[in-house]
C-alpha cells in the first residue's frame, strides 16, 4: 500500500473508532477515502455488532454499503442521520472544504445537511492553511447542462478566473454526475476578500447552477492520515 492510501486508511478509520456508535444512522460519503471508513464501519459492525444504518450520497456509495454487507436506507425512510462521513479535496484551517473532485457533491452535500455531525477522513494533501494552497482544480459545481454555457461565461465575468466543464476520462464528451448534470470547475485566481460564504451564496443563486463544492461550516472534525503513520486533528 502507497505512502497516500496508508495516510487515507489511517484517517478513515481513526474517524470511524472515534465516532461510530451502536444504533447509528449513518451518512456515507464518496471517493477513495471513503472506501477504507465502509471497510472499518463493516469490520466493527461485524466484531462488536453493532446495528447500523447508512444511507449512501452517490452510486459508489450505495455500491459499497451492499459489498460490506451493511444495512442500505435512503433519506425518505431515514432522513435524520447521526453521523456523515466523507472525504474532501482540500480542508482550510477552519474546515471549510472543497468537494466533488470525484463527481459527487450534490447528494454527498444534502447527506451531510442531513446528518447531525460531520467528520472529515482525508490523507495529508488534503491539509491546507487556506483554500487554493493545495487543491488547484478549483471549485466543482454541478450545472444543469442545457445551462453550462451561460453558468461558465457568468462565473469568469462576475469572480475571475476560469470555469472548464469537466470532461469524462473514458468517453468523448462531459462527464455527467449522478444526478444527469454537468460540472464546472471553477479554477479561482485568489481566495476572495468577502470571503467563501459569499460566494458560496451567490454560486447557488446562477440560474442553472444545482449546487457547489464549496462546503462551508458543516464540519465538525477532520482526520488526516500523515507520512508518518501519525493523524492530526483539526
Ligand atoms: C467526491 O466527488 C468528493 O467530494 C470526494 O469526497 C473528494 O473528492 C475526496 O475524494 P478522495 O477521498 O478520493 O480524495
Amino acid at each position: 500500500m502507497s505512502g497516500v492510501e496508508a495516510a487515507k486508511r489511517l484517517a478513515a478509520r481513526s474517524a470511524v473508532d472515534a465516532f461510530v456508535k451502536n444504533g447509528f444512522k449513518l451518512g456515507i460519503g464518496s471517493g477513495s477515502t471513503v472506501v477504507y471508513a465502509v471497510e472499518r464501519i463493516a469490520e466493527r459492525a461485524r466484531a462488536e455488532n453493532l446495528q447500523l444504518t447508512c444511507v449512501p450520497s452517490s452510486f459508489q456509495a450505495r455500491q459499497l454499503i451492499i459489498e460490506h454487507g451493511l444495512l442500505l436506507s435512503d433519506l425518505e425512510r431515514t432522513p435524520e442521520l447521526d453521523l456523515a462521513i466523507d472525504g474532501a479535496d482540500e480542508v482550510d484551517d477552519r474546515l471549510t472544504l472543497i468537494k466533488g473532485g470525484g463527481g459527487c457533491l450534490l447528494q454527498e452535500k444534502i447527506v451531510v445537511n442531513a446528518a447531525k455531525d460531520f467528520v472529515v477522513v482525508a490523507d495529508y494533501r488534503k491539509n491546507s492553511a487556506a483554500l487554493g494552497q493545495q487543491w488547484k482544480k478549483g471549485v466543482p459545481i454541478e450545472v444543469l447542462p442545457l445551462a453550462y454555457r451561460p453558468v461558465q461565461k457568468e462565473i469568469e465575468s462576475r469572480f475571475g478566473g476560469v470555469a472548464k466543464l469537466r470532461m469524462a476520462k473514458a468517453k468523448a464528451g462531459p462527464l455527467v454526475t449522478d444526478n444527469g448534470m454537468f460540472i464546472i470547475d471553477w479554477e479561482f485566481n485568489e481566495a476572495p476578500a468577502e470571503g467563501w460564504t459569499k460566494i458560496g451564496m451567490e454560486l447557488n443563486n446562477i440560474p442553472g447552477v444545482v449546487e457547489h463544492g464549496l462546503f462551508i461550516g458543516c464540519a465538525k472534525k477532520a482526520y488526516f492520515g500523515n507520512e508518518d503513520g501519525t493523524v492530526s486533528e483539526r
